[in-house]
């Protein structure tokens, strides 16, 4: 663990290779592991709720093409996002609500992940924010690919750490970093320079990378001075957890 409080090693979407992604179980199964944070992909549904989910729909987890902006909160029970995964016994797909109690009690920390999927940047982080507002924000970055949503959220939480993920950072990035209040930066890890790592930590901010699944190639980032990198699967870099 570092100075900043995230570990070296976060399971990405929970740990998508050991277990249903973006679920309470996978959660567990990252604890279990010995992961000490998870990243996971928050949406929301037609009636605001926000969810952990990856996708607009339901296609690839569930098989069916319905949209998540055609759900509400009561639907939820119905959907089954587990049984795709191996031999796995269904289970709901969760809330960020009930997601957040369990992260509570297995005391792990988050990267928080809130996709674009078209809606109004300001809406978005609007029904996301009443609900992280009452987590720890010391075991908590919230992340986006999108500028604007980033932008809402310092005006709606401005002490929250945000991260800026990136497969390019623009050349206007500095300026970009500091107007946005980014904390850390989330880079796409096959795209990431020495250059570019070397003036991004000379700026003072955590680089994070994913999504790593290869053990050398982490191993060497790491060494490098990436702070932490986002696996499937922690059990090749147990030695960092
Ligand atoms: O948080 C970084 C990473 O998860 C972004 O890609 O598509 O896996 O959400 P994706
Ligand atoms: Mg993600």
């Amino acid at each position: 663990m570092l100075e900043s409080g995230i570990p070296r090693i976060i399971g990405h979407r929970g740990v998508r290779k050991l277990a249903p992604e973006n679920s309470l179980s996978g959660v567990r199964e990252a604890a279990r592991q010995g992961a000490r944070w998870v990243e996971l992909d928050v949406t929301l549904l037609g009636d605001g709720t926000p969810v952990i989910h990856h996708d607009d729909d339901l296609a690839r987890l569930c098989g069916r093409p319905q949209p998540l902006r055609s759900l509400s909160l009561a639907d939820l029970p119905r959907i089954d996002i587990g049984s795709h995964y191996r031999d796995s016994p269904p289970e709901p797909l969760p809330t960020l609500t009930e997601m957040l109690a369990l992260l509570d009690e297995l005391e792990m920390g988050l990267n928080l992940e809130v996709k674009d999927h078209g809606e109004d940047p300001r809406y978005v982080i609007q029904q996301i924010v009443p609900i992280i507002e009452r987590f720890d924000p010391e075991r908590l970055i919230l992340s986006s690919f999108s500028s604007e949503q980033l932008r809402q959220c310092q005006l709606l939480l401005p002490d929250l750490r945000r991260g800026l993920i990136t497969a390019r950072l623009p050349p206007d990035w500095p300026l970009l970093l500091e107007n946005l209040g980014i904390y850390s930066v989330h880079y796409r890890w096959q795209a990431l320079r020495d250059k570019e790592l070397a003036l991004l930590t000379a700026t003072g901010r955590p680089v994070i990378c994913w999504t790593v699944n290869n053990r050398i190639a982490g191993e060497r980032l790491l060494r490098k001075g990436v702070t932490a990198i986002i696996t499937d699967d922690p059990r090749p870099f147990s030695r960092f957890l």
